[in-house]
């Protein structure tokens, strides 16, 4: 019986130690001057985890990056791996891998001494450097092009380059910044899938900056939404789409319709003189402002008889056909004019300019904020 706990509580360890943060900011802060680059930024991220730190332009997703990677120091705050504070380690000696947008390649180098570089550096022996160097290019599919120049390859094969270089040193985080930001919209899709699949094989703790809220969506864990050097809102894709806790999330992470209106219970708001059902997502009583997401809003044709959703009249002023999805802008009696997609479909009915419709959807589809959120 006794025998027993020694091992029972070194098992108990083993999964603490595997849930526990790989990679925590704890209040992370960067002041350039009078600015404030990142303001109190706390995330942990865990082993194996894929997490996006998105947000828009300028709101200090780089600083955040090289502040991890020791290539900027923090005004205050910690970086830990492990539980074991790295900010007095130098960027060499933090065992991470870096792509960055511009993929930085060595012009006059092959693609093998580009990616051999980093070991090189590191003095690792001839035949070790040969084989780690051969084992990262498989990885990223480039074993045939081992000879050529940057300039001899395409903007993906480029980028998988970066990203070998990046693996061939078998960092315990990697950090890649907009690393597909310069390749078009197939090859971003392509690399996407390519870049999550080789993560997860390999395990790798991974920060992945991007402004683009399709690409945190589709390839994360997790995604920190940053707003302006502050940390918006912190979640799986799901929860960052569907229960976004602020308006800025909400908006920035997909298309959105807003509506100014008051609130009169925890589940019902007022729109002019409509009433429309939120399931509880309703702030209390006073000034509001609903949400509601393009493709949730269903259009009928009048007199469709009622169901338990929201309903308001009103008329097709513009329709786009944009292939897949078909755009709506409806305007409502007083004033307010909702956007609404629809899949297309031979099997569907579409809607024409000036038709008078019906829209429907979800009480839970109508997010509420506070005025002053
Ligand atoms: N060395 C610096 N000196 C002064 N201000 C800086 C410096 N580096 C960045 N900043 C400012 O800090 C803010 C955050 O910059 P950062 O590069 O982190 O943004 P970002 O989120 O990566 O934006 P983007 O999506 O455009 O790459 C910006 O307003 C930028 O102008
Ligand atoms: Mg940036």
């Amino acid at each position: 019986m006794l025998a027993e706990n020694p091992i029972h509580i070194a098992n108990a360890e083993a999964s603490d130690a595997r849930s526990e943060a790989h990679l925590q900011l704890t209040h992370l802060e960067k002041r350039y001057g009078d600015f404030l680059a990142v303001e109190d930024l706390s995330v942990s991220v865990r082993r194996g985890e894929l997490i996006a730190l998105l947000g828009p332009s300028g709101c200090g997703k780089t600083t955040t990056l090289r502040m991890i990677a020791g290539l900027a120091s923090a005004t205050s705050g910690a970086i830990r791996v492990d539980g074991r504070e790295i900010q007095t380690l130098p960027a060499h000696a933090r065992d991470m891998g870096l792509v960055f947008q511009s993929y930085a390649l060595f012009p006059h180098m092959t693609v093998e001494r580009n990616v051999a570089f980093g070991l090189e550096m590191r003095r690792n022996s001839k035949d070790q450097i040969a084989g780690r160097v051969a084992k990262a290019l498989e990885l990223v599919q480039l074993g045939h092009l081992a000879q050529r120049r940057p300039r001899e390859l395409s903007g993906g094969q480029q980028q998988r380059v970066a990203l070998a270089r990046a693996l061939v040193i078998e960092p315990s985080i990697l950090l890649l910044d907009e690393p597909l930001s310069n390749l078009d919209a197939k090859l971003r899709d392509q690399m996407r899938v390519e870049i999550r699949d080789i993560q997860q094989r390999l395990g790798i703790t991974t920060v992945f900056v991007t402004h683009d809220q399709v690409e945190a969506l589709s390839m994360c864990d997790r995604i920190a939404v940053m707003d302006k050097g502050r940390l918006a809102q912190i979640g799986t894709p799901q929860d960052i789409y569907e229960r976004p806790a602020t308006p800025f999330v909400a908006e920035f992470v997909g298309r959105i319709n807003k509506l100014p209106g008051r609130g009169t219970s925890a589940n019902e708001i007022t729109v002019g003189d409509r009433r429309f059902g939120t399931a509880g997502k309703g702030a209390a009583n006073g000034a509001v402002t609903a949400m509601i997401r393009p493709h949730r809003i269903e259009i009928v044709p009048r007199g469709t008889p009622a169901d338990n959703r929201n309903a308001a009249e009103g008329v097709i002023t513009r329709a786009t056909y944009v292939g897949d999805i078909l755009e709506y802008m409806v305007a409502l009696e007083g004033g307010v004019t909702l956007a609404v997609e629809t899949a297309t479909g031979g099997h569907r009915r579409n809607f024409a300019l000036g038709d008078e419709v019906e829209l429907r959807w979800a009480h839970e589809d109508t997010l509420v904020f506070g005025a002053d959120a």
